[in-house]
């Protein structure tokens, strides 16, 4: 193993006016190499960055303090601190260890917490939580679902919000990483639930996948009331608020007496420059509407807590979980935009590593992956289909069957029958009908695939318009 590198990093270049863009960063290849040894006596860990996580918030930090800061947690100003021009930028990531001097944490552990957007980062003790790789699922959930986000999810819907079973939800963002969590949360709660997305391949996931009552695509309904009275004619209870603007004023001319608003996030307002008002907020009064803000960061005490409600439900296969995820740290500026664009599906990521959880077993597991490099499209998903159907045994001999595409080169589409276990695709899209389930897209190869039982595979590896079907 290499004792030294010289670490490749995304690089804020100046601080951002405005909406930001991907040319607001660059990738850059340290000019001096870098030990991969610890300080003795630092307490630090030096780690080797996996996954990392795509976050609304990063876009604000992106912008000189003097102008954002007004926006900026107290909280969070030690991760502001690494949006400096010049400086590699930071969120959450999921890590090997290399190297530490705590003695709480060893070489070869997995740890999730703030990490550089780099290849290899030294880690001082400010949050970094060990991963227990006993937890079957993927070590890329560490990033979403089992780290900050699942934990915005649960604490702004539970503890903000007092949910009480049959009231009615609706929640903003609802295919993106935090909405789609919110929304089976509450639906887990035995709430009617509906969400607003800006597609109708989202709406058509929240419908089809995720189990809402009802959804509706916010960029087609020119009045988005009439939307909200459609499908909420019995009023608003909760409202789990993504996105601000528009849309708040609508959700508060239906919101019902005691109604309660988680204010997670307001996305349409972070980066243009005169913020939209909110005409309707008397209605807080009469209505006597409860609305808070909250960050995660206020619940890291539940953290233990949350873990108990999420993980089971994530192994009884009652949780759709979906990760959209860009290989490549040099394709990292651009899956950050994707963000703001609307283009991701659930959690936005990046993958970096070839590492899996050592005890993943994904024929166990229950969720969607939709894994995309921009250039190339790459979609993945990893999909278990019978929710609550006894788990075949392992078949003992492989059989390979070779498909050939309707259309030559690396593009094309496919159909197969359903297959009656946790399976792997790797294509631009999945869509089942019946028995027969059509895939679509391109196929890279990847090395998270191989603990899958049933998977498909480029027949020589790259760009081919056959796929080696192994079961
Ligand atoms: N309070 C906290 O501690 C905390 C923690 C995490 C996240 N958040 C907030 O929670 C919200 C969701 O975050 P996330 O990580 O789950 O991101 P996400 O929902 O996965 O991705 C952002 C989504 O926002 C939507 N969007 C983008 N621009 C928009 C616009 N101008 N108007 C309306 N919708 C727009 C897009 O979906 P569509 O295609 O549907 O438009 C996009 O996919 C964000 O506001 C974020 O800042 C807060």
């Amino acid at each position: 193993m290499e004792t030294t590198v010289r670490n490749k990093q995304v690089i804020l270049k100046h601080y951002t006016k405005g909406f930001p863009e991907e040319s607001d960063l660059m990738i850059a290849t340290a000019l001096d190499t870098m030990e991969l040894k610890v300080k003795p006596g630092s307490s630090a860990i030096l780690v080797k960055n996996l996954f990392l996580s795509c976050d609304p918030y990063m876009g604000t930090f992106m912008r000189e303090p003097d102008s954002g800061s007004s926006e900026v947690a107290v909280e969070t100003l030690p991760l502001l601190d690494a949006f400096l021009p010049g400086k590699p930028i930071a969120g959450v990531g999921v890590s090997e260890v290399i190297d530490s001097d705590d003695p709480g944490f060893a070489k070869g552990d997995f740890v999730w917490g703030i990490v550089g957007w780099e290849e290899y980062s030294t880690v001082n003790s400010f949050g970094r939580f060990r991963i227990d790789v006993n937890i079957d699922v993927p070590l890329s959930y560490y990033t979403g679902i089992l780290s900050v986000t699942g934990l915005t999810a649960y604490a702004g819907f539970f503890e903000i919000c007092s949910p009480k079973k049959g009231e009615t939800v609706f929640v903003s963002a609802a295919a993106g990483a935090v909405g789609h969590l919110v929304g089976q949360f509450a639906k887990l709660m035995g709430c009617y639930v509906v969400g607003s997305a800006g597609s109708k391949q989202k709406v058509d996931l929240l419908l089809d996948k995720f189990g809402f009552d009802d959804a509706f695509n916010y960029k087609e309904e020119p009045d988005l009331n009439a939307a909200l009275k459609r499908c909420l004619p019995q009023g608003i209870d909760i409202y789990f608020e993504n996105v601000g603007g528009k849309m708040l004023d609508s959700v508060l001319m239906n919101m019902n007496v005691h109604g309660r608003i988680a204010v997670c996030g307001m996305i349409s307002q972070y980066h243009i420059e005169s913020k939209e008002g909110i005409q309707n907020l008397p209605v807080v009064i009469y209505k006597r509407i409860k609305m808070q803000g909250f960050l995660a960061l206020d619940f890291v005490d539940r953290f233990p807590k949350f873990l108990d409600y999420v993980v089971p439900y994530l192994n009884e296969r009652k949780l759709v979980y979906i990760e959209d995820i860009v290989e490549g740290l040099e394709n990292g500026p651009a899956a950050l935009f994707r963000l703001f664009q609307g283009q991701n599906i659930g959690k936005q990521s990046i993958k970096r590593g070839k590492r899996i959880n050592p005890k993943f077993n994904s024929s166990d597991a229950h969720f969607l992956w939709f894994c995309r490099a921009p250039s190339i499209r790459i979609a993945m998903g990893i999909l278990s289909w019978f929710t609550g159907s006894p788990k075949p045994s392992q078949p003992e001999t492989t059989k390979t069957e070779i498909i050939q595409t309707p259309a030559p080169g690396m593009n094309g589409a496919i159909e197969v029958p359903r297959p009656d276990r946790a399976t792997v695709f790797e294509f631009g899209s999945v869509a089942a009908t019946g028995d027969r389930v059509t895939l679509a897209g391109y196929c890279p190869v990847s090395d998270d695939l191989e603990p899958c039982r049933w998977e498909i595979v480029p027949a020589d590896g790259k760009d081919a318009p056959q796929f080696r079907v192994v079961f």
